[in-house]
């Protein structure tokens, strides 16, 4: 069977090789320990187990959800987000339930762009700011993150005729990969830029509440103007330890979510009730305990790491937020890809090449911070000796 065009236009999976080898490795019975995925590894806290575990006993949540949401589930966001964020929500028509803020985004593009459109998309960044463009037939453009500017892209340096077919825009603060805090005046200039070119400005807030040192993430909606352009995506996966839940909400422009709706009732049947229900119960004040215990957890593991790194005369920038750290390759290696796959055969440490991340991630190598502290250290312990 041949797959449509639309498939192959997207690039071949750079996990693919890695993935191979790792396999080899451990039939090779080699103690493989995998500093990769950015999964969390500690259970869901348990006031939101508990929760789920009433709402999927109420054959209440048991048939179709609605693809609007519970009116609880967008009262809770418009209430989270007016007690954290200080941002003032209209839980009718300005917040709905997504499965997850990857359908989310790849839904978007489905949404907004057709053939010869233009989606801008941070690189490095996750990667379906491109693939999900690719797959609507319309074009993804960079916007390099420049190290120089915080790892925020230099708008300014977007060349005119790309603007102009500029539909939309993706942008990450706190970032995957690169760790980065949003910069002073970032949110304010993509207003302006969306504003003026009439592009559909999408930040991807997955990693809000994974934050520790004392900073503490903002909503790109809180930027004036922001809503007027631009809708934000909420995900519980990172902060609450609920990736498999497939548990996010969209929040902004109230004209956007429509049309997102529109489509998604045509694409799938919403987000199980019962889910919604746990998201309900994640956002009260009484977890806010359980988040900053694990945001503790992971400021101790990024020490354990960077403090490693620098050991062995890696330079890193320590990250205030997010669960990576991001760090050069040594010299001696052609690409990002080439080093993994030395440290994987050499020592059985799974780390991610920057490049998997985008053109720009070249030269980079990401750890994430989601393994326990004997496990973590092993690992750096490994890595110390390969630089001896
Ligand atoms: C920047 C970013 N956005 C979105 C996601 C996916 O979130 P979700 O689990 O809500 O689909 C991830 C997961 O790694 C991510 O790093």
């Amino acid at each position: 069977m041949r797959p449509s065009r639309r498939l192959d236009r997207i690039p071949p999976y750079l996990f693919a090789e890695l993935e191979r080898k790792i396999e080899a490795q451990r039939a090779a019975g080699v103690d493989v320990i995998s500093l990769g995925i950015g999964d969390p590894d500690m259970p869901t806290y348990p006031a939101i187990v508990e929760a789920a575990k009433v709402a999927v006993a109420d054959p209440g949540t048991h048939r179709y959800p609605t693809n609007r949401g519970r009116r609880e589930f967008r009262e809770a966001v418009a209430a989270f987000y007016a007690r954290r964020f200080g941002v003032s929500l209209d839980p009718e028509t300005e917040v709905m339930p997504a499965i997850g803020a990857k359908e989310c985004i790849f839904n978007l593009n489905l949404a907004f762009l057709d053939p010869g459109d233009v989606a801008l998309a941070s690189d490095p960044g996750y990667p379906v700011y491109t693939g999900g463009p690719t797959l609507a037939g319309a074009e993804p453009v960079l916007m390099p993150l420049e190290p120089a500017l915080g790892f925020a892209p230099d708008l300014d340096g977007i060349p005119r005729p790309t603007l102009e077919r500029a539909r939309l825009m993706f942008f990450n603060y706190p970032n995957n990969p690169t760790g980065a805090t949003v910069p002073d005046g970032f949110f304010e200039r993509a207003v302006a830029l969306a504003q003026r070119h009439d592009i559909l400005a999408v930040h991807d807030n997955a990693y809000s509440e994974t934050t520790y040192d004392g900073y503490v993430a903002p909503s790109f909606l809180a930027t004036p103007g922001a809503k007027e352009v631009g809708v934000e995506v909420f995900s519980w996966s990172k902060g609450y330890n609920m990736t498999g839940w497939r548990c996010a909400a969209i929040v902004g422009n109230a004209q956007v979510i429509d049309s997102y709706w529109r489509l998604k009732s045509n694409v799938d049947s919403g987000l199980f009730d019962a889910i919604q229900l746990a998201g309900v119960a994640a956002l009260q004040e009484s977890v806010d305990a359980e988040v900053k215990a694990m945001n503790d957890v992971y400021a101790r593991r990024r020490d354990l790491v960077c403090d490693a790194l620098e050991a062995a005369g890696v330079h890193v920038k320590r990250p205030h937020a997010t669960i990576y750290v991001w760090a050069p390759i040594p010299e001696g290696f052609a690409t990002s890809a080439q080093y993994c796959e030395f440290v994987l055969e050499r020592v059985g440490v799974v780390i991610t090449p920057g490049g998997a991340y985008g053109r720009s991630g070249e030269g980079y190598f990401r750890i994430s911070l989601t393994t326990p502290e004997d496990r973590l250290m092993e690992a750096v312990e490994r890595l110390r000796g390969l630089s001896r």
